[in-house]
């Protein structure tokens, strides 16, 4: 039974600029246009206001924010009076739970010694930083910016200026030896004291110039088998640097979880604001639902219709099966598994997939828990996908 009652919040803020724009990515990222803060200051805080009034309309029940997550983009970026002005605006209108999470995500090439410093002034109390690889030849291949000295600096200012960090590597692509992966890691492991660390393997997204260059037969890909082997080493050696893995491609250390991202597996409410961001909320009017707002995801469209009241650019109510469907997806993603009772019916789960996937030992009940093994996760959208539609 879904009840609403218990539910966490937490607020997400994408900020679509970047310095360059990476052969890989697929995020709603665009190079650097001049902005005036001025203007960006009022679409944001138009939204947070509107959000305000959604809630109190459907009777969210919610004990203050929990996590605040500056996402993009590159929002190491922006300038430091926006940051400030979302996170006054915020704590007025929704509260800040006492050990709420402030994540911000950094790119070491957009880095500067004093900008640490200066977000931690402003409340800032996580960070991300977009290292990506390890050695100068793998960066450049992923087109990136800076070298793997800059990243290195950015991470050792990073660890000296706050208490939780996080580290993003890109790993598992075509060309990319597993022994030099597995060496880079240990070593950068043993060097810095991090919280938490996302490994991503390389996926080719479309629309992105690796796509173009992988149709054309320019770009490979690493092969499925050997990729599993990435995998398997990869958790090994975090395993053993006492980094929990609780998601897909998320470690941490125990108790720095990412609270931001786990509201969105656990299907918490969230709100979304910026260009592109969603918001979901479950609503305790009446029936309850979960609503989704979508923003306009053109910087300058969502600019010019959010700068004098806030306007979205579609608001859906799920039904039950799109919203089971979601809440099946995404939490299956952790490594604790979903609590069922999270789901409406659980008849979208078909019961002879369920039995062999059990049988199998890929999934498991446990404590009013489903959850995939964790050798199995790596192949979790074949079984979910299975779980589903077979
Ligand atoms: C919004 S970006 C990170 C922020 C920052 N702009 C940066 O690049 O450092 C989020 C993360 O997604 C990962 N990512 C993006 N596209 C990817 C892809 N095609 N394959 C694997 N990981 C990807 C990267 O590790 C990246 O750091
Ligand atoms: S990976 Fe980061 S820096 Fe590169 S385009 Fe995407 S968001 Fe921008």
């Amino acid at each position: 039974m879904i009840t609403n009652e218990n539910k966490l919040l937490s607020l997400y803020i994408h900020w679509p600029y970047c310095e360059s724009k990476c052969p890989y990515c697929d995020f709603n990222s665009h190079v650097n246009e001049i902005c005036d803060p001025k203007q960006w200051i009022k679409s944001y805080t138009n939204q947070l206001l509107d959000m305000n009034e959604q809630l109190l309309k459907h009777n969210v029940s919610f004990n203050n924010l929990n996590a605040i997550f500056f996402g993009g983009g590159t929002p190491s970026l922006m300038p430091l009076e926006i940051i400030d002005s979302i996170l006054r605006t915020a704590s007025n209108l929704f509260g800040f739970k006492e050990n709420i999470e402030i994540s911000l995500e950094a790119n070491p090439s957009s880095y500067e010694k004093k900008k640490f410093k200066d977000l931690e002034e402003l409340g800032i109390n996580r960070i991300s930083i977009g290292v990506q690889s390890l050695n100068d030849e793998n960066l450049k291949f992923l087109g990136r910016r800076h070298s793997s000295l800059d990243a290195q600096l950015a991470v050792e200012h990073a660890v000296n200026t706050f208490n939780n960090v996080s580290v993003d590597l890109i790993y598992a692509f075509y060309g990319q030896k597993l022994l030099h992966w597995t060496n880079e890691l240990e070593i950068f492991l043993k060097h810095y004291d991090l919280q938490h660390l996302s490994l991503y393997q390389l996926t080719i997204e479309k629309g992105t110039r690796f796509y173009t260059d992988y149709k054309k037969g320019l770009l490979n890909v690493i092969d499925n088998d050997y990729a599993a082997d990435f995998y398997e080493k990869t958790n090994e050696i975090l395993k053993g640097h006492n980094f929990l893995k609780y998601e897909v491609s998320n470690y941490a250390k125990k108790g720095f979880d990412c609270k931001h991202n786990k509201n969105y597996w656990k299907s918490e409410n969230w709100i979304g604001i910026g260009p592109g961001a969603y918001g979901r909320l479950w609503s305790s009017k009446q029936n309850i639902k979960r609503i989704e707002y979508q923003n306009y995801k053109n910087p300058k469209t969502w600019l010019s219709n959010n700068i004098n009241r806030s306007e979205f650019e579609n608001i859906n109510f799920f039904s039950n099966v799109t919203s089971d469907i979601d809440t099946l997806t995404m939490g299956l993603r952790l490594y604790e598994g979903i609590e069922s009772f999270k789901l409406f019916d659980q008849s979208i789960i078909k019961s002879n997939a369920f039995t062999e996937l059990q049988n199998k030992k890929i999934l498991k009940v446990k404590n009013g828990m489903l959850k995939v093994e964790e050798n199995y996760m790596i192949k979790l959208d074949s079984i979910i996908d299975f779980l589903i539609n077979s």
